[in-house]
């Protein structure tokens, strides 16, 4: 695979709602970074398997990848919390996750032109997808206060459901993650551990550029 050279990369995993897709989208546009939340792909093959149950199959998902537009993962239909369910049942298959991996390769190491370099998040990129990242990070909040953040998101999108509902599917959500066996969550050593749960987004914004400027003014060349 062709790798740009000189760019900034920045990888970021966090369980569900933790606040990782905020602060990664304000860190793009701050660095004029290519963002990609790599949970819209894991969504978007969950949103073909509940749409097209009979074509759904591996072949299917890999014609769909093949031909994706950054339009198709920004639709609304992709954030309900049936999706996210589905998305951590399909996530845990091998060859599912083996179509994404490339795909998010591709656009980790080899961002559009304009870009300085590329931010990704999810639930493996500082160990599976970005390992030499520049900046590495592990988002994270108490689960209650991610329940919340989620629950008011879905009803914003006039999503019908309850806070508890939003608090079991998380649950359900979390340990799926943590515990399967490709690509579980984890946090590994080198990243750095930020803790939303009592920040606004602006004083985590703050923190980490404070981190990102520190590597900048070390590593001028990137
Ligand atoms: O980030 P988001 O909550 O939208 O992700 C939906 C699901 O996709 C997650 O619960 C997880 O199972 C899966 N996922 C993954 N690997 C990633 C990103 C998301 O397995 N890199």
């Amino acid at each position: 695979m062709k790798k740009r050279k000189n760019i900034l990369k920045i990888a970021i995993d966090s369980p569900a709602a933790a606040g990782a897709g905020t602060l990664a989208k304000s860190i793009s546009r701050y660095y004029n970074l290519f963002y990609l939340d790599t949970g819209k792909i894991y969504r978007y093959i969950a949103y073909l398997k509940i749409k097209f149950p009979k074509k759904f199959n591996q072949k299917f998902i890999r014609s769909k990848i093949k031909s994706i537009k950054m339009k198709d993962l920004s639709k609304n239909s992709l954030l309900s919390d049936e999706v996210g369910t589905v998305a951590s049942i399909i996530s845990k298959s091998k060859t599912t996750r083996k179509i994404v991996h490339s795909f998010q390769l591709d656009y980790a190491y080899n961002p559009p032109k304009k870009f300085k370099g590329s931010c990704l998040d999810g639930r493996d990129i500082t160990y599976k997808i970005i390992p030499d990242a520049d900046i590495k990070l592990f988002i994270t909040a108490n689960i209650k206060t991610r329940a919340m953040r989620r629950y008011k998101e879905l009803r914003e999108l006039n999503k019908k459901i309850s806070y508890k509902e939003v608090l079991k599917s998380i649950k359900k959500r979390d340990k799926s993650d943590l515990n399967r066996k490709i690509s579980p969550l984890r946090k590994t050593k080198d990243s750095l551990l930020i803790n939303t749960t009592n920040l606004t987004k602006r004083s985590c914004f703050l923190k980490i550029k404070k981190i990102i400027d520190k590597k900048l003014s070390i590593n001028g060349n990137i």
